[in-house]
């Protein structure tokens, strides 16, 4: 099946209570696991994309590359989203010209009556190709891949002058923080969450910092309208502890076992582990 937008995928998951995943992709075997864990779960899923990663990936022309060459050759069917995560403006245009199928413009850092201009232009680019639209309102505390955010809750009323433009879903920032939690983290702020829900009505949110968010949280956060759940450092910390595990076996150095095939397959399968353990969580399974 050929690349989709989120729209469907979020305004299903909205209405059925349960969100999709998004997995930040790094390189081939990330990709693959993630597709696979998808296809075999019978679930929805988006492929994440940070502009860094996607320097490091030799750009986007690369990845829609390989997303597509791996969506048949791997025969998947479930829907696949290619997603930038926290786009600047140019880097949403770059990624929609190179064929991805959903972008977000990050513009929690302009004011807010920049971020709807610039957030306004990018939607109709965007429509013009069928592209899904992420925009963000206050900001995801910590840092990926050079996003600093310092964590400011997200006004209701801004998030919806920024949901009526016709974005497809919105990352507010809700207490949530990218990478691992402190351990004097206060928890997701409920209150701002149900006043957003309720400014902005049926559109689908977006949780980044998926990352270490405990069960009962995210079910909450489900409860209250969001349907994307985005995670990417707890796919790193479980490749590099099974690589490591490898490693300190010494298994690289018996027979093969240095083959990149071989050192990379257990990283590999605790991307799948943990990708299906994030699908049960967040309900997304066999809603393809
Ligand atoms: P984590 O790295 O905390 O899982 O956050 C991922 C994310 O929000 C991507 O935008």
């Amino acid at each position: 099946m050929a690349l989709v937008n989120t729209k469907d995928m979020l305004n299903k998951a909205r209405e059925g209570q349960y969100a999709v995943g998004q997995f930040n992709i790094n390189n081939l075997e990330w990709t693959k696991a993630i597709l696979l864990t998808a296809q075999q779960n019978n679930s929805p899923v988006i492929l994440g994309v940070s502009e860094g990663a996607a320097k490091y990936m030799c750009g986007f022309k690369t990845i829609v590359g390989m997303v597509n060459g791996m969506l048949e050759e791997l025969k998947i069917t479930v829907p696949v989203a290619l997603h930038l995560d926290h786009g600047s403006y140019q880097g949403a245009i770059d990624a929609m010209e190179a064929g991805f199928s959903s972008i977000m413009f990050d513009g929690s850092h302009y004011s807010i009556n920049e971020n709807i201009e610039k957030t306004t232009e990018i939607i109709k680019m965007a429509e013009a190709k069928g592209i899904s639209v992420e925009a963000e309102v206050g900001s995801i505390g910590g840092e990926e891949d050079g996003v600093v955010g310092a964590g400011e809750i997200a006004d209701p009323q801004e998030c919806k002058l920024i949901a009526d433009l016709g974005v497809t879903m919105l990352a507010a920032g809700i207490g949530n923080i990218h990478g691992q939690y402190p351990e004097n983290w206060q928890g997701l702020n409920f209150e701002a969450l149900a006043a957003i829900n309720n400014a902005t009505g049926k559109m689908p949110l977006v949780l980044h910092g998926g990352t270490g968010i405990p069960e009962d949280m995210i079910k909450e956060a489900i409860s209250l309208g969001v349907s994307k759940i985005n995670v990417n450092t707890e796919c790193q910390l479980v490749f590099a502890a099974a690589t490591r595990k490898y490693i300190e076996e010494g298994k690289d150095l018996q027979a093969k076992g240095f083959d990149p095939r071989k050192l990379l397959a257990p990283g590999t399968k605790a991307i799948e582990d943990i990708v299906k353990e994030k699908m049960e969580l967040f309900g997304s399974v066999n809603r393809a």
